[in-house]
């Protein structure tokens, strides 16, 4: 319950006076709905059903002089009052669920915002080590059971509200009934106490559940390709068929929960109205009007109590999405890579010029803190500004790790990176990324035209900015063959392209950046020699105007880097031009080369 107590807090900071007047707002129609009780009162006196001077509502005095008007008149004011009652407790109503909307729809809002820009600032390692569709599921499912559940706080807070005044009106007209009602209430809330239990519980399979459906669905529609040529759309079906059995069972087993706690507390008024009614019988000497009362004050509050109940048990099951979304907050405000990253609109536009280079000193770095050998080893790199450095090496050997330490996506576990020849902080490092176009060995495009994608780097870019870009891809002249050129959709709703096409673009969005570093991996792996090869004349035309590290997938792209590096498990094993490399006999390098060789004959 803590983890709800504390986004209620959160809530009332929020809303401030609001959510208060709200509350109050309950009360009061909770009050007005007691007077059109009361007003019943009367009107059964009038039917004569009740007679008002036997005593009994001897609390109600002040109605007799009403007794004294005509018939029609006693019954016209009543009616009156009736409408006037209902129709202000109405309108007071309309007005706080409205008020309540409002609020909640706010911070909702607010804590959308929240957590996706608390996401969106998380470090690169926050993201390593989590899963996607977790991180939807959460922003999605999660965070609306969070919603709902502060949702049901508010009316729980109201219904606690409503029926105090219920008691309070019930031990007014009469004490020694409400107490033993209250008695039998509390007595019942103890003996319910496992309900409550055990709704959390589900409410945890809800959570797992739901993360598990969302993860496997996003994984076989992403791989939808592969499930289909592997022909594994049965097993995929069997596993929906396990999931949704559990979801169905997790599902029935809260529907049976919640009517279990009801019954319970319904059979449990029947017989205590039974053995009140009997003892009144058998015991004392009651008359009927009192039974009367006996159950209206019965049928009053025990409705109340088990409103509660059932709110506290939604409640409940709500708990574990308060917590998935308090520990994700934490996780991602441990892993901001800068408080200010979104909120400094001044940093944005402040680009941090390199004059001599980047250089790594005896930099290590593991993913995984408990591996005995690390990713990198001990590298010491310069690369110089306005240069071209190439990194190679087999695969997996850690060059893709190196381009995320230069990035700043990761940070050395030992060693340092130094700019400039002076150490890089990670304020600096942040300013730095916004020199820099990175081009991953996946391009990845949003689901918009090719000119959004290209203007999304860059507002402002005019036509002849963004034709340049493409031309410098050699993607102009497949994107002029587009139905819609520059303006085709592509992706999920648009055109498809070959892995080959979308990298070019990918490399244009990078260009129409206008970096000053531009860093490349394995970025025209996809590529035909021809279109790869054109596009290698391009980078060694920026030489000298821009700072380029090229992870080379295939080695004659780098005849004209000023410096070659080549990275073997994790260590830097060799470095300097590619004729030096090349001629290195038994070196790695050679070696590389001559399989390649080997396998493309030049
Ligand atoms: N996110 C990760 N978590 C754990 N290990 C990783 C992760 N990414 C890469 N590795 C491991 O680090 C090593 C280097 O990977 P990488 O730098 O991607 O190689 P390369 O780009 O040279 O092919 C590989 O052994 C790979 O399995
Ligand atoms: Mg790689």
């Amino acid at each position: 319950m803590e983890y709800i107590v504390q986004y209620v807090k959160r809530l009332f900071a929020f809303s401030g006076i609001a959510l208060y007047i709200n509350l109050l707002g309950m009360v009061f129609t909770s009050l007005l709905e007691s007077a059109v009780i009361l007003l019943f009162i009367p009107m059964i006196a009038y039917s004569g059903i009740v007679d008002l001077n036997s005593g009994l509502l001897s609390n109600l005095d002040f109605l007799t002089p009403l007794l004294q008007l005509p018939t029609v008149w006693i019954l016209v004011v009543i009616l009156c009052f009736y409408i006037v009652i209902v129709g202000l407790q109405n309108a007071i109503h309309r007005s706080v669920t409205i008020r309540n909307a409002t609020i909640q729809q706010s911070f909702s809002r607010q804590l959308r915002h929240e957590t996706y820009c608390g996401l969106l600032q998380a470090n690169w390692t926050f993201f390593l080590g989590k899963r996607r569709s977790d991180l939807v599921n959460l922003l999605t499912s999660e965070l609306q059971r969070v919603i709902g559940g502060l949702n049901l706080f508010v009316q729980f807070v109201s219904s606690i509200l409503f029926t105090l005044i219920q008691i309070a009106l019930a031990l007014w007209v009469s004490p020694e009934l409400t107490l033993l009602v209250l008695i039998c209430g509390v007595a019942l809330a103890l003996l319910s106490r496992g309900f409550l239990h055990k709704s959390k519980m589900l409410g945890r399979q809800t959570s797992e559940l739901s993360k598990a459906y969302l993860g496997g669905i996003t994984d076989q529609l992403n791989g939808i390709k592969d499930v289909k040529s592997n022909a594994l759309e049965q097993s995929r079906l069997t596993w929906l068929q396990r999931l949704t059995e559990k979801m169905m069972q997790e599902n029935l087993a809260s529907v049976k929960l919640r009517m279990n706690s009801q019954l319970l507390y319904k059979l449990s008024s029947a017989v205590l109205i039974a053995l009140f009614v009997f003892a009144a019988f058998r015991f004392f000497d009651t008359r009927g009007d009192q039974l009367l009362l006996v159950v209206l004050i019965f049928g009053r509050l025990w409705p109340r109590f088990l409103g509660i109940q059932s709110n506290l048990e939604q409640m409940s099951a709500s708990v574990p999405a308060f917590k998935a979304l308090h520990e994700i907050q934490q996780q991602y405000d441990s892993a901001a890579e800068l408080p200010s990253l979104l909120q400094s609109a001044h940093s944005q536009n402040e680009l941090l010029s390199m004059r001599t280079g980047m250089e790594l000193q005896n930099v290590s770095f593991r993913y995984d803190p408990h591996s005995e050998t690390p990713t990198l080893q001990d590298i010491n790199l310069f690369l110089p500004v306005n240069r071209m450095t190439a990194i190679v090496g087999r695969s997996g050997a850690g060059k893709s790790t190196l381009v995320d330490l230069l990035l700043g996506l990761i940070r050395p576990d030992s060693g340092c990176i130094l700019l400039d020849q002076e150490p890089l902080s990670i304020e600096q490092h942040l300013a730095i990324r916004r020199s820099i176009s990175y081009v991953a060995q996946e391009p990845f495009l949003y689901n918009m035209s090719i000119r959004d994608n290209l203007m999304m780097v860059r507002p402002d870019a005019t036509e002849e900015q963004l034709w340049e870009a493409l031309a410098f891809s050699s993607s102009d002249d497949f994107v002029r063959n587009l139905p819609q050129a520059i303006d085709t959709i592509i992706g999920d709703r648009g055109i498809r392209l070959s892995g080959g096409e979308r990298q070019r673009l990918v490399l244009a969005r990078a260009m129409i950046r206008q970096p000053s570093i531009l860093i490349l991996d394995e970025a025209t792996s996809a590529l035909d020699t021809e279109n790869e090869r054109k596009i290698q004349e391009a980078i060694d035309r920026l030489k000298g105007s821009m700072t380029v590290i090229v992870v080379a997938h295939r080695l004659s792209t780098i005849r004209h880097a000023d410096q070659v590096v080549v990275i073997e498990n994790g260590q830097l094993v060799q470095k300097g031009t590619f004729a030096d490399l090349a001629s290195e006999n038994g070196g790695v390098f050679a070696q590389l080369l001559k399989h390649q060789e080997e396998a493309v004959p030049c």
